[in-house]
């Protein structure tokens, strides 16, 4: 069978074995996935030891994906965009190409799995490190009314925005600022979700009939997701079905078939209930 991987650090955790694993079975495929715990020092050389002996393609996470984008011969144009690569593949050539799925993979959990139209939208994304520079191209793309970057450290949400400014009305600021506005959609791709803390927020910031979404998962709801149900949000979700929709991009760029997603959202949804 031919191997495929997920680099990580780490990778204790990661679910992405176990998609992989379902979307085979599926399909027909036939493929082994495995994950591996690589620090970033020994990325390089793992990747070519990969690809070496018969590897054919590595989803790359958190604190990988910058590293990814950096070893890539040549990349797709959102993976330029975003300047990170969640999935590599081995071309025929011997060449490494590098191609990131998170922005699609959040965009398909957002439209077609919780039906949330972005279209006039105002959206706020918490956070601005690589999970939102992987997200704004895709969603600016759905033409929102406004998208507003807030981070604790606002010069970063600020460059941010004058980065992505082409492609529709984004722009930057600090918590302390949000004070007074209303958003439609509200994304946390903060990694404070994962130290157990949510970043400062207005309590009104949600509007009416608005919907939450954290790009992390746990087994447990994040703290986001609590905050989200005590502001009653309509939509509320985890990250999960982005993990799966992300995983589908890059079995379809391996494997030339696209897995269906809702069957294996619903079977990981089902483990923690
Ligand atoms: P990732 O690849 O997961 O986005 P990252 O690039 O290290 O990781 O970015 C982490 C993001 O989470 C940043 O926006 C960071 O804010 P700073 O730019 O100010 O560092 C944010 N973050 C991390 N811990 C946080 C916390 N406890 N409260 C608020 N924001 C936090």
């Amino acid at each position: 069978p031919d191997r495929y991987a997920v680099f990580g650090h780490p990778i204790k955790h990661s679910q992405s074995p176990r998609i992989h694993a379902l979307f085979a079975a599926q399909t027909g495929q036939d493929l082994v996935y495995t994950a591996w715990d690589v620090a970033p020092e020994r990325f390089e050389s793992q990747v070519r030891e990969f690809f070496g002996s018969g590897g054919r393609g590595i989803n790359c996470t958190v604190p990988l994906k910058e590293l990814a984008w950096r070893i890539a011969d040549s990349r797709s144009e959102r993976a330029e965009r975003a300047r990170a690569v969640n999935t590599l593949a081995l071309r025929d050539d011997g060449s490494v190409f590098g191609d990131n799925t998170d922005g699609i993979g959040l965009l398909r959990d957002l439209r077609d799995n919780l039906g949330l139209h972005l279209v006039n939208a105002k959206i706020l994304i918490l956070g601005a490190g690589g999970a939102t520079r992987g997200i704004l191209a895709p969603l600016l793309a759905e033409q929102p009314a406004r998208l507003v970057i807030a981070n604790r450290t606002v010069a970063t949400a600020e460059t941010l925005a004058v980065e992505f400014g082409d492609l529709g009305p984004v722009e930057g600021c600090g918590f302390a600022t949000l004070a007074g506005h209303r958003f439609d959609l509200i994304l946390n791709a903060t990694a404070a979700s994962l130290s157990g803390e949510l970043p400062p927020l207005p309590a009104d910031i949600l509007a009416p009939g608005g919907s939450c979404y954290d790009l992390a998962y746990a087994s447990e709801p994040t703290p986001f997701v609590r905050w989200g149900r005590e502001k009653h949000a309509v939509v509320n979700a985890d990250g999960i079905g982005m993990l799966v929709e992300q995983a589908a991009e890059a079995f379809l760029l391996w494997r030339g078939v696209r897995p269906a997603t809702r069957p294996v959202i619903e079977a990981l949804e089902a483990e923690r209930r």
